[in-house]
């Protein structure tokens, strides 16, 4: 079964129940840090895309927050549950079914791009065609996020098999976020090093931990940030 496809079955399988229904935290702080000054009613000229935007839990924030909002996913019922969920917020987005390594979008489109734990489910080889269009798709001076797992998470150490250098081709079962398939770790230096070569400059990444089963395993979250050349 491909990468889509079994993501696919996730949302035909448990619905709503697959993703999250609320923002995660780091993408609000990132929002906020960087646009919430300007004023609601002027955020309409400030194009954002999320990255593999399944089920809608980032999406309806991003909207109700004023911005014109769009959204693809590789998982055709995942669009489906994010039009229900923007719907049952009253807000709108522009939803695509596409692949985030080929976006269709012409260059210089959107003031920014976030990813909220989607980019994770590409290879190393994958990770390079998605930053290089997201450095194509940005407007100069936009900004790019990305919450993504780190290298020091206990799912990765422990994986059986390695697609590439930092891709396990699954988690292994009882540890943190297994039954996903294909899953990167990335180091720091790794996701600097994918911004540099794709053009994205003011790289910064941040870490966090997070303690699953009781605190006997951890898992490490990175908070990437870029923006394209003004
Ligand atoms: C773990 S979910 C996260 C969904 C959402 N960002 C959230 O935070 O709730 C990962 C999503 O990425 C999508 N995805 C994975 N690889 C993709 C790709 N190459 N292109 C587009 N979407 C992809 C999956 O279909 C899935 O909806």
């Amino acid at each position: 079964m491909s990468e889509r496809e079994a993501f696919e079955r996730q949302y035909q399988d448990s619905g709503f129940g697959s993703q999250r229904r609320y923002p995660n935290e780091s993408l609000i702080g990132f929002l906020a840090g960087n646009y919430f000054r300007i004023p609601l009613e002027k955020r309409k000229s400030l194009r954002v895309l999320e990255l593999g935007c399944g089920s809608g839990a980032n999406l309806w924030l991003i909207a109700k927050e004023g911005f014109d909002t769009y959204g693809i996913d590789f998982a055709p019922t995942g669009i489906t549950f994010c039009k229900d969920m923007l719907a049952s917020w009253q807000v709108e987005a522009k939803l695509e079914v596409a692949d985030m390594t080929q976006l269709p979008f012409e260059a210089d489109y959107f003031d920014a791009i976030v990813d909220v734990v989607s980019m994770q489910h590409l290879n190393y080889q994958q990770h390079k065609l998605a930053y290089s269009e997201v450095n194509r798709t940005l407007k100069p001076g936009g900004k790019f996020f990305s919450y993504h797992l780190g290298e020091n998470s206990i799912s990765g150490r422990t994986a059986q098999s390695y697609i590439d250098h930092c891709t396990v081709a699954d988690i292994a079962p009882g540890y943190p976020l297994a039954g996903n398939g294909p899953t990167c770790f990335l180091a720091g230096n790794e996701a600097r090093k994918l911004m540099g070569n794709a053009g994205l400059i003011n790289c910064n990444v941040e870490k966090q931990q997070r303690s699953y089963a009781n605190q006997t395993q951890w898992i490490e979250y990175l908070i990437i940030q870029g923006e394209k050349v003004g």
